[in-house]
């Protein structure tokens, strides 16, 4: 979904009302910072700690109190979004984070107006992981575009494929597609889904933007997880490199394909890219079919699930 997400950082953007309420009950001295708003009406906040207040994130040459609890994100997504149910993520996010770098899921839950997620913050060396899209690492393309790649491939390394119980092969995302007779919407027919080069554990949204880095630009982990499922590893790597190119510019797939350690796969890359795009075209479709507000009235009460 990332090639279509508007990021609000570091412009100031006012907390949904619904999304502020929600954040006091969860944690009520937390101070609400709004961090990213995608198409689809889902709005992420970080809930911050007062005592953290100095230092939001892993700015070079600053330092983090320890003393204090440490900060979460708390994703919001109305009912009927196109964005993947935070409890399909928080599944994801438990059964996948005993292997590889995710973030520790604190809560979900529903109510009237939406779901969400709350998720621990992603810290290193004491600061808390950045998006990749975070402005300071698109200007340290080439490292960041290397960082990207090299995560990717320990994320497919670490998942086993064998336990994974979440699949999300071409076949099942053309079935969908097939179902909601949105082929038809993207244009050129997508053809038969290429031979599998490797099944892996995808990540289902790989892009630039739900990749964290540390302040040294490493890899940390990654967020928003969703559409995690085993499928063929170019259906990560043919959208990743897309998203390295879109947000940091031209000539940076070689990098990232490198770090990730295959060569060039040109049908492939070609087959799933269009396979997202036709997914795509259906979840703006369904943003334009949407009656309802995108931030509902908040007095919304009813606590579902309390993740462990
Ligand atoms: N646990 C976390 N630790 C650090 N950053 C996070 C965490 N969860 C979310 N984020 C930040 O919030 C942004 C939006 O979260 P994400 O789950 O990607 O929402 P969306 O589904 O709208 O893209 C991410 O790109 C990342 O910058
Ligand atoms: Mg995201």
């Amino acid at each position: 979904m990332s090639s279509t997400l508007v990021g609000i950082s570091p412009t100031p953007v006012e907390v949904p009302p619904v999304v502020h309420n929600l954040a006091g009950r969860l944690r009520p001295v937390a101070t609400v910072v709004p961090v990213w708003r995608n198409e689809y009406g889902g709005f992420t906040a970080r809930l911050e700690d007062s005592a953290r207040l100095e230092d939001r994130t892993n700015a070079p040459g600053r330092t983090t109190p320890r003393a204090a609890g440490r900060s979460s994100y708390l994703k919001w997504v109305p009912h009927g979004s196109a964005c993947p149910d935070p409890f399909a993520e928080a599944d994801r996010l438990v059964w996948a984070g005993s292997f590889a770098p995710l973030p520790r899921v604190l809560d979900v839950g529903r109510n009237r107006y939406g779901s969400w997620l709350l998720t621990e913050a992603v810290e290193r060396d004491g600061a808390i992981a950045t998006s990749a899209i975070e402005p300071r690492w698109r200007s340290l393309a080439k490292r960041s575009a290397i960082a990207i790649g090299l995560g990717l491939r320990q994320l497919h390394d670490l998942l086993p494929v064998d336990t994974c119980s979440f699949v999300r092969t071409a076949e099942l995302r053309v079935a969908a597609l097939t179902r909601s007779a949105a082929v038809a919407l993207c244009g050129t027919p997508l053809g038969d889904p290429p031979s599998v080069d490797r099944l892996v554990v995808c990540h289902g949204d790989a892009t630039v933007p739900n990749t964290l880095l540390d302040r040294a630009g490493r890899f940390v982990a990654h967020v928003d997880v969703g559409d995690l499922g085993v499928a063929d590893r170019w259906s990560d790597i043919a959208v990743t490199t897309r998203s390295v190119t879109r947000r940091y510019g031209p000539g940076l797939e070689p990098l990232v394909l490198a770090a990730y350690g295959v060569a060039p796969d040109p049908v492939r890359t070609r087959y799933y890219r269009a396979l997202w795009d036709a997914e795509e075209a259906v979840r703006v479709r369904r943003v334009a079919q949407r009656a309802e507000p995108r931030y509902p009235d908040p007095n919304g009460r009813g606590h579902l699930r309390r993740a462990s």
